[in-house]
């Protein structure tokens, strides 16, 4: 399987119909965390079956890992737990999607793909226009986790949030781990490769003021 694609292909254009909450969800109420940029959505899984006090969504570009996560979700029936398959920046793009983030409680952004080289930054899921739409949809008080191993991009993606004067910086013991999407502080397979490889990990809060 390829391990990066182009989000800017025209593969990817099409977006996947994504129910409403009532239909993607047991309990449309609970809160909801995005994760994008999910994989095979081992974190996501783990998630879910720890915590049923909140709904789980999961967005990521490679179809097949995608379809893989969804007939796992079928044979383990998980109430609160979807997988979308399409480009993050596309769905966030669309206004039918809109309804998505005005219902997030926190989205995470875990190691997301470096794309190092300067003419391949366009690339990066983390950009201005994306930051402005979450900035102009989420709900006040809603949290922005980023996370990753290369420092540059821990930069660029810090920088470009801090630049929307509607997030600020949460320190992370302001944040009430147990009520957090992630309250068992559950590790993705990138990260455990990190650790286990000794890798410095970058990671910032961000809330919606
Ligand atoms: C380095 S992997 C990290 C996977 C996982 N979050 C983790 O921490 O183990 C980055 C993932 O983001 C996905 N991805 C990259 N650009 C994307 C985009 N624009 N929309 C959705 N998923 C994307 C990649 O296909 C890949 O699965």
């Amino acid at each position: 399987m390829r391990q990066h694609v182009n989000p800017l292909s025209k593969n990817f254009h099409e977006i996947e119909l994504i129910p409403s909450l009532h239909e993607l969800f047991e309990n449309p109420e609970l809160p909801l965390h995005l994760d994008i940029g999910c994989a095979a959505g081992d974190f996501l899984f783990e998630l879910a079956l720890e915590n049923n006090k909140w709904n789980y969504l999961g967005i990521e570009i490679r179809e097949k890992l995608v379809n893989n996560a969804k007939s796992k979700l079928r044979d383990m029936e998980i109430r609160n737990l979807y997988f979308a398959f399409g480009n993050a920046n596309n769905i966030f793009n669309d206004v039918n999607y809109k309804f998505l983030i005005d219902s997030l409680s926190s989205i995470s952004f875990n190691f997301p793909d470096p794309w190092y080289k300067n003419k391949h930054h366009k690339r990066r899921v983390i950009q201005t226009e994306l930051i402005k739409i979450l900035s102009n949809s989420m709900r006040k008080e809603s949290l922005i986790f980023i996370k990753t191993d290369v420092k540059e991009l821990f930069n660029y993606m810090n920088f470009t949030i801090s630049n929307n004067l509607n997030f600020k910086q949460l320190q992370n013991i302001d944040l009430f781990y147990p009520n957090s999407f992630n309250p068992k502080n559950i590790k993705t397979n990138r990260e455990k490769y990190a650790i286990e490889k000794q890798l410095n990990i970058f990671e910032r809060i961000y809330i919606k003021t």
